[in-house]
């Protein structure tokens, strides 16, 4: 079971969030950080921001890691690479992110490439992640096995729905992600939720049944989660 979970309101659910992230990463002198996107972590990310620019955080020994892309246009402005464009990059002293090629000609290849990036930096210390409506960890979609490594998927119907408000008619069916191997061996894990719409899920996640059928489960198992919730997720 998860070692501690936080539930804050709303407002308070950035800083909360922000507050876990700088408290895991302090225990590593070079942390490498799993890092998301999504609607989730866009309040952290400015947060870290204003922190980093009043000198007030220090992530410039922080090693970031995307844990996932769309295979689409990398230029989009709804890819994941654009996504860190405006949330990440402007945290000053943020190294860059290091990202899926979804152009490469071999994806597969590109998934092995960059998990032997992953690998050779020692893999992830901090995995931030947030929670697919459907249970998804990155995009470890429902069916995902435990022991399952970066690859190139298939996106779910709930996944596309999601990327739909953004993407449109160009909405991606296949994603690069890492695997939940890849991040359930951070030693250190901090999952985040918001919002009425994750009550659900998260519940399900964090006491229902551990499988496959909901991947988010499997972090019933890991020894050191930190769950970062608004009281409109808690709601579960
Ligand atoms: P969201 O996405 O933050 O936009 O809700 C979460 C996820 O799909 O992992």
């Amino acid at each position: 079971m998860p070692r501690r979970v936080d539930t804050v309101p709303a407002e308070r659910f950035a800083r909360a969030a922000l507050d876990g992230l700088i408290a895991l990463a302090r225990r590593y002198a070079h942390p490498v950080v799993g890092l998301p996107t999504g609607k989730t972590p866009v309040g952290l990310y400015g947060e870290l921001g204003q922190l980093a620019a009043q000198g007030q955080a220090d992530v410039r020994t922080w090693r970031p890691f995307a844990i996932d892309e769309y295979v689409g246009m990398p230029n989009h402005p709804c890819s994941n690479r654009s996504y860190f464009s405006r949330h990440w990059n402007p945290i000053s002293g943020a190294a860059t992110v290091a990202q899926f090629d979804p152009e490469a000609a071999d994806l597969e290849a590109e998934a092995t490439a960059f998990a032997r990036r992953l690998a050779g930096a020692g893999g992830l210390d901090i995995a931030v992640l947030g929670i697919g409506l459907n249970g998804h960890l990155a995009f470890n979609e429902p069916g995902s096995a435990r022991n399952s490594t970066a690859r190139i998927v298939t996106l779910h119907s709930e996944s596309r729905a999601s990327a739909e408000a953004c993407w449109g008619d160009d909405t991606p069916t296949r994603g690069l992600t890492l695997g939940l191997a890849e991040l359930l061996a951070a030693p250190s894990v901090l999952l985040l939720a918001n919002g009425a719409a994750k009550a659900g899920i998260v519940a399900r996640a964090l006491r229902g049944p551990i499988s496959a059928d909901c991947p988010a489960s499997f972090l019933q198992e890991h020894p050191d989660v930190t769950v970062v919730l608004d009281e409109a997720a808690a709601a579960g």
